[in-house]
């Protein structure tokens, strides 16, 4: 037995020695990384500055977010993390070290993430990858060791990672080195990819952060592009991200972006199916509106427990479009107990009739599953083979199906 350990050890020895295991394998060996880090078991959530007030941040507007999280009932209903977008940040000092924005941020970022903390929040900021922000701030390039520590010293729980202003930089190392500077902190830090999956970091992000995008910026659009010529709509993002179900599970997630709900661009029931196919894709729930002035109806959508709790099901297992036909699609989840969480998604203006059977959900026909609408709150009844509603244009209805 000892003569087989120490036999194997050699020849690993000389297997690296002599080049037979790749040079990245061996570097990264010792490194805690992404998943490694234990955080965001589920997906995150959480709330960020950029979809409303974009580069309009200050102490006060963050300070009030924190406030509204809580007295809202957003933080019982699961949201934990209040994130700086971009425009945060001031010059470097003399040291390189990256400083606030004095006129914004009067009191420091840690006196900032001290207050969020006392609130029992976590606290975000925001960086990028290239020598800019996408605002035209110091990005990290070559600051990104020094900039971990400074986060960390602050108090920093989640980090957002942009891309612009990275020229020929190779974005899976980009993303490796911050994911290793965060390690080296000690600090427990979520890492939010944001490279607009221009270089499928589905395929390799797994090990390097907990959440990456999977796409441009949204809108607060129901389809389509928007005529700033960057984002897109709700639906233009979804079937973008439709494919990448299998890359998503506890500790690494697709981030379809932060949601629009409540920003007043889209009806209330465009924003519930939002929410919905958020939900059902194991999206990080990132709230974009302002929290001060929330209508009942945003609050009841970003607040429903039922579809937050299907966004958070342990399992972990992103749902998948099963069914479409034209502007009719049926999106399904398999649930921890057996169940199955259920989208029927009208795409079109006009409303009709949509059917999900049993197995397009991977049940017996003959399976009698109690049924639960979960943005009427109600149980509808038990089903056997097939069950449906009819969903009126631009809307989604969202079901348990339970065995
Ligand atoms: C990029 C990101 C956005 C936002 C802005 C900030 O566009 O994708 O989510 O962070 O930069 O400038």
């Amino acid at each position: 037995m000892y003569f087989k350990t120490s036999r194997t050890a050699l020849v690993i020895l000389m297997a690296c020695l002599f080049g037979i295991f790749p040079a990245a394998a061996r570097d990264r060996s010792d490194v805690v990384l992404g998943v490694a880090n234990g955080l965001a078991q589920t997906p995150p959530m959480g709330w960020n500055s950029w979809n409303k007030f974009a580069c309009n941040v200050n102490e006060g507007l963050i300070r009030s977010a924190a406030d509204r999280m809580v007295s809202s009932g957003m933080k019982e209903a699961g949201y934990t993390y209040i994130i700086v977008d971009d425009c945060w940040q001031g010059a470097r000092n003399a040291a390189g070290n990256i400083q606030p924005d004095v006129k914004k941020f009067l009191s420091g970022i840690k006196m900032l993430a001290d207050y969020v903390h006392s609130k029992g929040l976590k606290f975000g900021i925001y960086s990028d990858a290239g020598t800019k922000t996408c605002g035209g701030y110091p990005g990290s390039r070559g600051h990104e060791f020094q900039d971990a520590a400074q986060y960390a010293a602050w108090g920093v729980d989640y980090l957002k990672y942009d891309w612009c202003s990275t020229d020929t930089q190779d974005a899976q190392s980009s993303y490796l080195t911050m994911s290793q500077a965060l390690a080296a902190t000690g600090r427990p830090i979520v890492f939010s990819l944001c490279e607009w999956g221009n270089s499928k970091p589905w395929l390799w992000a797994k090990n390097i952060g907990n959440l990456w995008r999977t796409t441009g910026d949204i809108a607060d659009i129901w389809d389509g592009n928007h005529p700033n010529g960057y984002s897109m709509g709700v639906l233009r993002i979804v079937d973008m991200q439709a494919e990448l179900a299998s890359y998503a599970g506890p500790g690494h997630w697709n981030d379809p972006d932060m949601l629009e709900v409540g920003n007043g661009g889209m009806s209330d029931s465009e924003y519930r199916a939002h929410f919905s196919l958020w939900a059902i894709m194991a999206a990080p729930l990132i709230a974009g509106n302002d929290l001060a002035a929330m209508s009942p109806a945003t609050q009841a959508i970003l607040m429903n427990k039922e579809v937050i709790a299907i966004d958070q099901d342990p399992l972990g297992i992103a749902g998948t479009r099963v069914w479409k036909d034209g502007d009719a699609e049926i999106w399904a989840r398999p649930l921890k107990g057996g169940g199955r969480a259920v989208v029927l998604l009208n795409r079109a203006i006009t409303s009709r009739r949509i059917d999900v059977s049993w197995e397009q959900l991977n049940y017996p026909a003959d399976l009698t599953a109690k049924i639960r609408d979960l943005w009427r709150h109600e149980d509808i009844g038990p089903a056997k083979g097939m069950t449906g509603a009819v969903v009126s244009g631009h809307a989604a209805v969202m079901l348990t199906i339970r065995p």
